[in-house]
């Protein structure tokens, strides 16, 4: 690789709570190491756009407490043709961009891999993302944040569940994987978990719920992934109000959606965000490109881009039985 000189930033994807506690650690790591910063806005939209802004280490004072992304996301249509990621590396090189740290999720971890493969763009990529769904790091940054939020929100649909002796279906979000829902089960003590890894069987909730019913148990919390297979918890609410053994059981849903997305990130998202862009930097410095870095068992660990692309983190089965177990 030629000589660190420049390096660009971006954040890209969903935003996760952490992202600017990762961009502060990247852009002051460079700067301790005398290394020119520019921030990329907008991720990939703006890389095509050629939104640049020069950083320095006072640029990002201030900042790790904060959710969003002070570099803002988007997500780039025009970033998944393959004139898109020309312009977009043109821009990099004009800029006289030497190498990018990529912050975000699959599709931005994806995006960055396309970029090396085709114009031998020189990336590292930080994991980011709410969904925890990449293979490389045992949680991504903005996870934690986000399932605390969940939580927090799920102890108070519990009171009120409680008081009017309500069943919940309460849908989290988490795209295709389950590791929001499933630890929201554990420790939100929801009686039933639906998550996208299987097939959500009907006839299975509804024998659930009325068990629980004839158990005496006055209200219950049913913990449903956003991805899971028949349409989230308004589509089952649906289906289970259309069922006239369920007419004297008072369901209601609730969608915690992007409430998720925002906030503080919480301390372990701050220092995990924090290790990852210090990470990245000192890869780009080893010449080590192509790859994401990850902390695994505590460990920093930097993982080829074509390995997180092409691969799903599964769940942890001991949760799910554990989550059965205890509800
Ligand atoms: O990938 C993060 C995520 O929050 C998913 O959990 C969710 O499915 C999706 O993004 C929502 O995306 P948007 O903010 O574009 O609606």
């Amino acid at each position: 690789m030629t000589e660190l000189r420049r390096v660009g930033i971006l954040t890209s994807g969903g935003d996760a709570p952490g992202m600017n506690a990762c961009v502060r650690a990247v852009t002051r790591t460079l700067v301790t190491d005398e290394i020119e910063v520019v921030g990329i806005r907008r991720g990939y939209a703006g890389l095509i756009e050629g939104d640049f802004v020069d950083m320095d280490g006072q640029s990002v004072s201030n900042i790790v407490q904060m959710g969003g992304t002070i570099l803002k996301c988007a997500r780039s249509q025009e970033f998944r043709s393959a004139s898109g990621r020309e312009l977009a590396a043109k821009n990099l090189a004009d800029a006289e961009i030497d190498a990018l740290v990529a912050i975000g999720g699959d599709g931005t971890l994806t995006g960055a891999h396309l970029l090396m493969q085709e114009h031998s763009v020189a990336v590292v990529g930080c994991p980011a993302t709410i969904d925890n769904d990449l293979t490389g790091s045992d949680e991504t940054t903005g996870y934690d944040s986000a399932l605390n939020t969940a939580i927090e929100n799920i102890d108070r649909i519990r009171d009120t569940a409680d008081a009017h002796d309500r069943v919940f279906l309460v849908e989290v979000m988490g795209a295709d994987a389950g590791f929001i829902a499933l630890n929201c089960a554990i420790g939100g003590g929801a009686e039933l978990v639906l998550l996208p890894e299987f097939n959500t069987d009907m006839l299975h909730i509804k024998q659930r719920i009325q068990s629980l019913m004839a158990a005496q148990a006055r209200s219950s919390i049913v913990m449903v992934a956003e991805g899971e297979g028949l349409g989230g918890a308004p589509a089952i609410a649906n289906a289970l109000s259309a069922d006239p053994a369920f007419d004297h059981i008072d369901l209601r849903v609730c969608v915690l959606g992007h409430t998720q997305r925002g906030g503080a990130p919480s301390a372990r998202d701050r220092v995990l965000a924090s290790r990852l862009g210090t990470g990245a930097v000192k890869a780009l410095l080893d010449g080590i490109t192509g790859v994401m870095v990850g902390v695994v068992c505590n460990e920093i660990r930097y993982t080829p881009l074509s390995g997180v692309a092409s691969s799903k983190k599964s769940i942890n089965y001991d949760l799910l039985r554990l989550a059965q177990m205890l509800s």
